[in-house]
Protein backbone atom coordinates (compact mmCIF):
# COMPACT_ATOMS: atom_id res chain seq x y z
CA UNK A 1 0.00 0.00 0.00
CA UNK A 2 2.14 3.15 -0.94
CA UNK A 3 -0.46 5.58 -0.39
CA UNK A 4 -0.85 6.97 3.35
CA UNK A 5 -2.36 10.30 5.12
CA UNK A 6 -0.50 11.57 8.20
CA UNK A 7 -2.59 13.21 10.66
CA UNK A 8 -2.64 14.48 13.76
CA UNK A 9 0.74 16.21 14.08
CA UNK A 10 2.35 19.62 14.08
CA UNK A 11 4.39 20.49 10.90
CA UNK A 12 7.51 22.17 10.62
CA UNK A 13 7.75 22.11 6.75
CA UNK A 14 10.50 24.63 6.50
CA UNK A 15 8.67 25.94 3.28
CA UNK A 16 7.07 29.69 2.61
CA UNK A 17 7.51 32.12 4.46
CA UNK A 18 5.73 31.75 7.95
CA UNK A 19 8.54 30.85 10.86
CA UNK A 20 9.38 27.29 10.38
CA UNK A 21 6.58 26.63 7.92
CA UNK A 22 4.71 25.79 10.55
CA UNK A 23 1.39 24.00 9.93
CA UNK A 24 -0.64 22.86 13.36
CA UNK A 25 -3.02 20.13 13.17
CA UNK A 26 -1.45 19.01 9.82
CA UNK A 27 -1.81 16.32 7.23
CA UNK A 28 0.23 14.94 5.09
CA UNK A 29 -0.64 12.52 2.21
CA UNK A 30 1.90 10.56 0.41
CA UNK A 31 1.53 8.58 -2.67
CA UNK A 32 4.42 6.13 -4.31
CA UNK A 33 6.84 7.84 -1.78
CA UNK A 34 5.98 11.44 -2.99
CA UNK A 35 4.43 14.35 -0.89
CA UNK A 36 0.65 14.82 -2.73
CA UNK A 37 -0.86 17.45 -0.42
CA UNK A 38 0.20 18.87 2.67
CA UNK A 39 -2.22 21.39 4.77
CA UNK A 40 -4.39 21.60 7.90
CA UNK A 41 -6.37 18.51 8.57
CA UNK A 42 -9.72 20.12 8.47
CA UNK A 43 -8.74 20.62 4.67
CA UNK A 44 -8.00 17.30 3.80
CA UNK A 45 -9.93 17.03 0.31
CA UNK A 46 -12.24 14.48 -0.27
CA UNK A 47 -10.07 12.21 -2.51
CA UNK A 48 -8.44 11.20 0.47
CA UNK A 49 -10.97 9.78 1.89
CA UNK A 50 -10.60 6.10 1.03
CA UNK A 51 -6.34 6.26 2.06
CA UNK A 52 -5.34 4.81 5.34
CA UNK A 53 -4.80 7.53 7.58
CA UNK A 54 -2.17 6.95 10.29
CA UNK A 55 -2.56 9.07 13.72
CA UNK A 56 0.41 11.07 14.66
CA UNK A 57 -0.88 11.85 18.19
CA UNK A 58 0.30 14.78 18.53
CA UNK A 59 3.95 14.27 17.17
CA UNK A 60 6.62 16.95 15.47
CA UNK A 61 7.15 16.38 12.05
CA UNK A 62 9.80 17.50 10.41
CA UNK A 63 11.80 17.09 7.35
CA UNK A 64 14.03 14.20 7.79
CA UNK A 65 17.33 16.04 8.71
CA UNK A 66 20.33 15.68 6.11
CA UNK A 67 23.76 15.56 7.76
CA UNK A 68 25.72 17.02 4.39
CA UNK A 69 29.57 16.51 5.60
CA UNK A 70 30.68 13.26 7.10
CA UNK A 71 33.72 11.29 6.98
CA UNK A 72 32.25 8.49 8.69
CA UNK A 73 33.75 5.43 7.01
CA UNK A 74 37.44 4.92 8.48
CA UNK A 75 39.70 2.79 10.22
CA UNK A 76 40.54 3.31 14.02
CA UNK A 77 40.20 5.96 16.11
CA UNK A 78 42.13 9.33 17.46
CA UNK A 79 41.70 9.22 20.80
CA UNK A 80 44.98 9.34 21.99
CA UNK A 81 45.77 12.73 19.87
CA UNK A 82 42.35 13.84 21.61
CA UNK A 83 44.30 13.14 25.10
CA UNK A 84 47.70 14.72 22.98
CA UNK A 85 45.57 17.95 22.14
CA UNK A 86 44.28 18.40 25.50
CA UNK A 87 47.56 18.40 26.69
CA UNK A 88 48.67 21.27 24.42
CA UNK A 89 49.56 20.05 20.85
CA UNK A 90 47.50 21.85 18.47
CA UNK A 91 46.02 19.73 15.47
CA UNK A 92 48.44 21.63 13.15
CA UNK A 93 51.53 19.92 14.67
CA UNK A 94 49.93 16.68 15.47
CA UNK A 95 49.65 16.39 11.20
CA UNK A 96 52.75 17.51 10.81
CA UNK A 97 54.26 14.88 12.84
CA UNK A 98 53.01 12.28 10.74
CA UNK A 99 49.61 11.90 13.11
CA UNK A 100 46.13 13.26 12.40
CA UNK A 101 44.65 12.68 9.21
CA UNK A 102 47.60 9.88 8.17
CA UNK A 103 47.33 8.19 11.25
CA UNK A 104 43.94 6.96 9.92
CA UNK A 105 45.61 6.68 6.78
CA UNK A 106 46.83 3.78 7.84
CA UNK A 107 44.27 2.09 9.82
CA UNK A 108 42.34 2.44 7.13
CA UNK A 109 44.46 0.99 4.60
CA UNK A 110 44.53 -1.88 7.27
CA UNK A 111 40.80 -2.46 7.71
CA UNK A 112 38.84 -5.01 5.36
CA UNK A 113 35.92 -3.51 3.16
CA UNK A 114 33.66 -5.30 6.27
CA UNK A 115 35.65 -3.68 9.10
CA UNK A 116 35.35 -0.26 7.69
CA UNK A 117 31.40 -0.97 6.90
CA UNK A 118 30.72 -2.07 10.57
CA UNK A 119 32.39 0.66 12.17
CA UNK A 120 30.71 2.62 9.70
CA UNK A 121 27.51 1.52 10.74
CA UNK A 122 27.47 2.20 14.39
CA UNK A 123 28.08 6.05 13.32
CA UNK A 124 25.27 5.49 11.10
CA UNK A 125 23.03 4.04 13.69
CA UNK A 126 23.49 7.09 15.90
CA UNK A 127 22.50 9.34 12.91
CA UNK A 128 19.70 7.57 12.10
CA UNK A 129 18.55 8.08 15.62
CA UNK A 130 18.18 11.84 15.16
CA UNK A 131 15.84 11.37 12.09
CA UNK A 132 18.67 11.49 9.65
CA UNK A 133 17.65 10.02 6.39
CA UNK A 134 20.28 11.38 4.32
CA UNK A 135 24.02 11.10 4.75
CA UNK A 136 27.20 12.48 2.52
CA UNK A 137 30.44 10.21 3.16
CA UNK A 138 34.00 11.63 2.12
CA UNK A 139 36.89 9.54 1.34
CA UNK A 140 40.12 10.57 1.94
CA UNK A 141 41.84 8.39 4.29
CA UNK A 142 42.97 5.79 1.60
CA UNK A 143 45.17 8.28 -0.37
CA UNK A 144 45.75 5.16 -3.35
CA UNK A 145 42.91 5.09 -6.32
CA UNK A 146 42.18 1.73 -4.96
CA UNK A 147 41.76 2.60 -1.29
CA UNK A 148 39.79 5.69 -2.27
CA UNK A 149 37.72 3.86 -4.16
CA UNK A 150 37.17 1.08 -2.19
CA UNK A 151 35.83 3.74 0.88
CA UNK A 152 33.16 5.45 -1.60
CA UNK A 153 32.28 1.50 -2.37
CA UNK A 154 32.09 1.00 1.53
CA UNK A 155 29.97 4.10 2.16
CA UNK A 156 27.64 2.77 -1.05
CA UNK A 157 26.99 -0.31 0.97
CA UNK A 158 25.37 1.28 3.99
CA UNK A 159 22.42 1.44 1.72
CA UNK A 160 22.26 -2.15 1.46
CA UNK A 161 22.37 -2.42 5.66
CA UNK A 162 20.19 0.77 6.17
CA UNK A 163 17.24 2.68 5.52
CA UNK A 164 19.17 5.83 4.11
CA UNK A 165 20.39 7.32 1.46
CA UNK A 166 23.78 7.93 0.79
CA UNK A 167 25.84 10.62 -1.03
CA UNK A 168 29.71 9.96 -1.43
CA UNK A 169 32.28 12.70 -2.21
CA UNK A 170 35.68 12.53 -3.75
CA UNK A 171 38.52 13.81 -1.27
CA UNK A 172 41.34 12.65 -2.56
CA UNK A 173 43.13 15.69 -1.66
CA UNK A 174 42.93 15.89 2.28
CA UNK A 175 46.02 14.95 3.06
CA UNK A 176 49.44 14.22 1.72
CA UNK A 177 50.37 10.36 2.10
CA UNK A 178 53.54 9.84 3.37
CA UNK A 179 54.87 8.27 -0.53
CA UNK A 180 54.36 11.15 -1.79
CA UNK A 181 56.23 13.84 0.64
CA UNK A 182 57.37 16.75 -1.02
CA UNK A 183 55.32 15.66 -4.26
CA UNK A 184 52.16 17.35 -3.77
CA UNK A 185 51.64 17.95 -7.02
CA UNK A 186 52.68 14.62 -8.81
CA UNK A 187 50.22 13.33 -5.79
CA UNK A 188 47.86 15.59 -7.38
CA UNK A 189 48.02 14.17 -11.01
CA UNK A 190 48.42 10.66 -10.15
CA UNK A 191 45.95 10.35 -7.59
CA UNK A 192 43.61 12.66 -6.63
CA UNK A 193 42.62 13.30 -10.88
CA UNK A 194 43.44 9.83 -11.77
CA UNK A 195 41.54 8.15 -9.20
CA UNK A 196 38.80 10.43 -9.47
CA UNK A 197 38.29 9.49 -13.77
CA UNK A 198 38.43 5.73 -12.44
CA UNK A 199 36.39 6.17 -9.63
CA UNK A 200 33.51 8.71 -11.91
CA UNK A 201 33.67 5.75 -14.45
CA UNK A 202 32.50 3.26 -12.09
CA UNK A 203 29.90 5.40 -10.80
CA UNK A 204 31.30 6.69 -7.10
CA UNK A 205 31.09 9.96 -7.02
CA UNK A 206 28.72 12.31 -6.72
CA UNK A 207 30.44 15.31 -5.87
CA UNK A 208 34.43 16.08 -5.30
CA UNK A 209 36.05 17.76 -2.28
CA UNK A 210 39.51 18.86 -1.57
CA UNK A 211 41.20 20.20 1.98
CA UNK A 212 42.89 23.55 1.05
CA UNK A 213 44.46 24.52 3.88
CA UNK A 214 48.46 24.70 4.51
CA UNK A 215 48.82 21.19 5.89
CA UNK A 216 46.20 19.98 3.03
CA UNK A 217 46.32 21.58 -0.65
CA UNK A 218 46.99 25.09 -2.28
CA UNK A 219 44.00 26.81 -3.96
CA UNK A 220 46.44 25.74 -6.78
CA UNK A 221 46.30 22.70 -6.51
CA UNK A 222 42.44 22.80 -6.21
CA UNK A 223 41.60 24.74 -8.85
CA UNK A 224 43.30 21.38 -11.20
CA UNK A 225 41.24 19.18 -9.01
CA UNK A 226 38.06 21.43 -10.02
CA UNK A 227 39.13 21.63 -13.29
CA UNK A 228 39.34 17.83 -14.05
CA UNK A 229 35.89 17.64 -11.94
CA UNK A 230 33.87 20.17 -14.50
CA UNK A 231 35.33 18.08 -16.93
CA UNK A 232 34.16 15.09 -15.95
CA UNK A 233 30.35 17.36 -15.11
CA UNK A 234 31.00 16.56 -11.19
CA UNK A 235 30.21 19.26 -9.06
CA UNK A 236 32.60 20.40 -6.44
CA UNK A 237 32.83 21.75 -2.56
CA UNK A 238 35.48 22.78 -0.69
CA UNK A 239 37.12 22.62 3.27
CA UNK A 240 37.63 26.12 2.93
CA UNK A 241 38.88 28.34 5.80
CA UNK A 242 39.27 26.13 8.69
CA UNK A 243 42.09 27.00 9.86
CA UNK A 244 43.49 30.14 7.94
CA UNK A 245 42.56 31.93 5.17
CA UNK A 246 43.89 30.92 1.77
CA UNK A 247 40.62 32.20 -0.01
CA UNK A 248 39.37 28.66 -0.69
CA UNK A 249 35.73 29.80 -0.79
CA UNK A 250 36.19 32.14 -3.77
CA UNK A 251 37.35 29.34 -5.34
CA UNK A 252 35.08 27.24 -4.77
CA UNK A 253 32.52 29.95 -5.66
CA UNK A 254 34.39 30.51 -9.14
CA UNK A 255 33.74 27.14 -9.70
CA UNK A 256 29.99 27.05 -8.62
CA UNK A 257 30.60 25.21 -5.73
CA UNK A 258 27.54 23.50 -4.46
CA UNK A 259 29.53 23.82 -0.64
CA UNK A 260 32.07 25.93 1.34
CA UNK A 261 32.37 23.99 4.75
CA UNK A 262 33.98 25.17 7.73
CA UNK A 263 34.77 28.93 6.91
CA UNK A 264 35.74 30.29 10.58
CA UNK A 265 38.53 32.22 8.86
CA UNK A 266 36.04 33.29 5.97
CA UNK A 267 36.66 36.96 5.96
CA UNK A 268 33.51 38.76 6.18
CA UNK A 269 34.33 40.83 2.51
CA UNK A 270 34.39 37.40 1.23
CA UNK A 271 30.67 36.32 2.10
CA UNK A 272 29.54 37.84 -0.96
CA UNK A 273 31.35 35.38 -3.29
CA UNK A 274 29.34 32.53 -1.57
CA UNK A 275 26.09 34.29 -2.51
CA UNK A 276 26.99 35.22 -5.98
CA UNK A 277 27.41 31.52 -7.06
CA UNK A 278 24.67 30.28 -4.86
CA UNK A 279 27.36 28.05 -2.56
CA UNK A 280 25.99 26.79 0.90
CA UNK A 281 27.75 27.84 3.83
CA UNK A 282 28.12 24.54 5.46
CA UNK A 283 28.94 24.87 9.53
CA UNK A 284 30.32 22.29 11.52
CA UNK A 285 30.37 23.28 14.91
CA UNK A 286 31.89 19.84 16.08
CA UNK A 287 35.13 20.76 14.59
CA UNK A 288 35.25 24.01 16.06
CA UNK A 289 34.18 22.28 19.70
CA UNK A 290 36.59 19.42 19.63
CA UNK A 291 40.22 21.40 18.21
CA UNK A 292 39.06 24.20 20.93
CA UNK A 293 39.00 26.55 18.06
CA UNK A 294 38.09 29.91 19.05
CA UNK A 295 37.66 32.42 15.97
CA UNK A 296 33.81 32.02 14.58
CA UNK A 297 32.58 31.69 11.18
CA UNK A 298 31.31 35.26 9.88
CA UNK A 299 27.56 34.37 9.99
CA UNK A 300 26.52 37.70 10.06
CA UNK A 301 28.29 38.53 7.03
CA UNK A 302 26.93 35.33 5.57
CA UNK A 303 23.12 36.39 6.90
CA UNK A 304 23.22 39.68 5.25
CA UNK A 305 24.23 38.68 2.13
CA UNK A 306 21.45 35.74 1.85
CA UNK A 307 24.14 32.75 1.65
CA UNK A 308 22.74 29.62 2.79
CA UNK A 309 23.58 27.99 6.00
CA UNK A 310 24.04 24.55 6.45
CA UNK A 311 24.91 22.38 10.04
CA UNK A 312 26.32 19.41 9.58
CA UNK A 313 28.73 16.91 11.93
CA UNK A 314 31.90 16.98 10.01
CA UNK A 315 31.69 13.26 11.70
CA UNK A 316 35.48 12.00 11.47
CA UNK A 317 37.97 10.41 14.01
CA UNK A 318 40.27 13.75 14.47
CA UNK A 319 38.35 16.70 14.95
CA UNK A 320 34.73 15.77 15.03
CA UNK A 321 34.36 13.15 16.73
CA UNK A 322 30.49 13.38 16.90
CA UNK A 323 27.77 11.62 15.19
CA UNK A 324 24.63 13.67 16.77
CA UNK A 325 23.25 15.53 14.00
CA UNK A 326 21.25 17.46 16.80
CA UNK A 327 24.31 18.04 18.93
CA UNK A 328 25.56 19.98 15.90
CA UNK A 329 22.84 22.18 15.49
CA UNK A 330 22.72 22.91 18.98
CA UNK A 331 26.21 23.66 19.04
CA UNK A 332 25.11 25.94 15.85
CA UNK A 333 23.26 28.13 18.26
CA UNK A 334 25.18 28.17 21.51
CA UNK A 335 28.21 28.40 19.74
CA UNK A 336 28.02 30.17 15.89
CA UNK A 337 24.55 32.03 17.23
CA UNK A 338 22.24 30.75 14.48
CA UNK A 339 18.36 30.90 15.94
CA UNK A 340 17.21 27.12 16.46
CA UNK A 341 14.92 27.70 12.86
CA UNK A 342 18.56 28.60 11.13
CA UNK A 343 19.78 25.29 12.59
CA UNK A 344 17.13 23.12 11.85
CA UNK A 345 17.12 24.79 7.94
CA UNK A 346 20.34 24.24 8.55
CA UNK A 347 19.78 20.60 8.92
CA UNK A 348 17.08 20.18 6.43
CA UNK A 349 16.71 23.04 3.65
CA UNK A 350 20.06 23.84 2.91
CA UNK A 351 21.60 20.92 3.80
CA UNK A 352 19.88 19.61 0.73
CA UNK A 353 21.10 22.05 -0.91
CA UNK A 354 24.67 21.33 -0.33
CA UNK A 355 24.60 18.07 -1.63
CA UNK A 356 22.30 19.55 -5.11
CA UNK A 357 19.43 17.50 -3.47
CA UNK A 358 17.03 20.28 -2.97
CA UNK A 359 14.48 19.11 -5.75
CA UNK A 360 13.60 15.99 -3.91
CA UNK A 361 14.72 16.63 -0.06
CA UNK A 362 14.69 19.08 2.51
CA UNK A 363 11.34 20.64 2.72
CA UNK A 364 7.93 19.16 3.49
CA UNK A 365 6.09 20.56 0.29
CA UNK A 366 4.12 18.90 -2.62
CA UNK A 367 6.21 16.68 -4.84
CA UNK A 368 9.23 16.30 -2.70
CA UNK A 369 9.81 13.09 -1.40
CA UNK A 370 8.03 11.65 1.73
CA UNK A 371 11.30 11.61 4.12
CA UNK A 372 10.29 12.62 7.56
CA UNK A 373 11.04 12.81 10.99
CA UNK A 374 8.71 12.33 13.58
CA UNK A 375 9.19 14.29 17.33
CA UNK A 376 7.99 13.75 20.94
CA UNK A 377 9.09 17.21 20.88
CA UNK A 378 6.73 20.37 22.52
CA UNK A 379 8.05 22.40 19.38
CA UNK A 380 10.78 22.76 16.62
CA UNK A 381 13.21 24.50 18.63
CA UNK A 382 13.22 21.99 21.09
CA UNK A 383 15.34 20.32 18.44
CA UNK A 384 18.31 22.15 18.81
CA UNK A 385 17.29 23.49 22.61
CA UNK A 386 17.50 20.12 23.98
CA UNK A 387 20.80 18.40 24.15
CA UNK A 388 20.74 14.53 23.92
CA UNK A 389 17.77 12.47 24.88
CA UNK A 390 15.72 10.04 23.28
CA UNK A 391 12.98 12.53 21.13
CA UNK A 392 12.91 10.41 17.88
CA UNK A 393 9.31 8.88 17.42
CA UNK A 394 10.10 7.30 13.81
CA UNK A 395 11.35 8.29 10.43
CA UNK A 396 8.65 7.90 7.18
CA UNK A 397 10.79 7.19 4.60
CA UNK A 398 9.85 6.63 1.38
CA UNK A 399 6.56 7.48 2.78
CA UNK A 400 6.45 4.25 5.26
CA UNK A 401 6.38 4.87 8.97
CA UNK A 402 9.77 3.09 10.84
CA UNK A 403 9.73 3.11 14.30
CA UNK A 404 12.76 4.00 16.04
O1 LIG B 1 36.68 18.26 8.11
N1 LIG B 1 39.81 19.29 7.67
C1 LIG B 1 39.98 18.25 7.11
N2 LIG B 1 39.22 17.18 7.23
C2 LIG B 1 38.48 16.85 8.38
C3 LIG B 1 39.34 16.33 9.45
C4 LIG B 1 39.75 14.98 9.18
C5 LIG B 1 40.60 14.38 10.27
O2 LIG B 1 41.15 15.08 11.14
O3 LIG B 1 40.71 13.15 10.22
C6 LIG B 1 37.61 17.98 8.83
O4 LIG B 1 37.81 18.61 9.90
FE1 LIG C 1 35.47 17.53 6.92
Amino acid sequence: MSERVYSGCTAATMAGDTTYGLIEDAAIVTSAGRIVWVGRNRDLPGWCAHIPNIGLGGALVTPALIDCHTHLVFGGDRSKEFAMRLSGATYEEIARAGGGIRSTVGATRSASDDELLAGALRRVDDLLADGVAVIEVKSGYGLTIEDEMRMLRVARRIEQHRKVRIRTTWLAAHALPSEYADRADDYVADVTIEGLKRAHQEGLVDAVDGFCEGIGFTPQQMRRVFEAARELGLPVKLHAEQLSDLKGAVLASEFGALSADHLEYLAREDAHHLARSGTVAVLLPGAYFALRETKLPPVEALREHGVRMAVATDANPGSSPLSSLRLAMGMACTQFRLTPEEALAGATRNAAAALGLEKDYGTIELGKRTELAVWDAPGPDFLSYWLGGDLLRGRIIHGEFHER
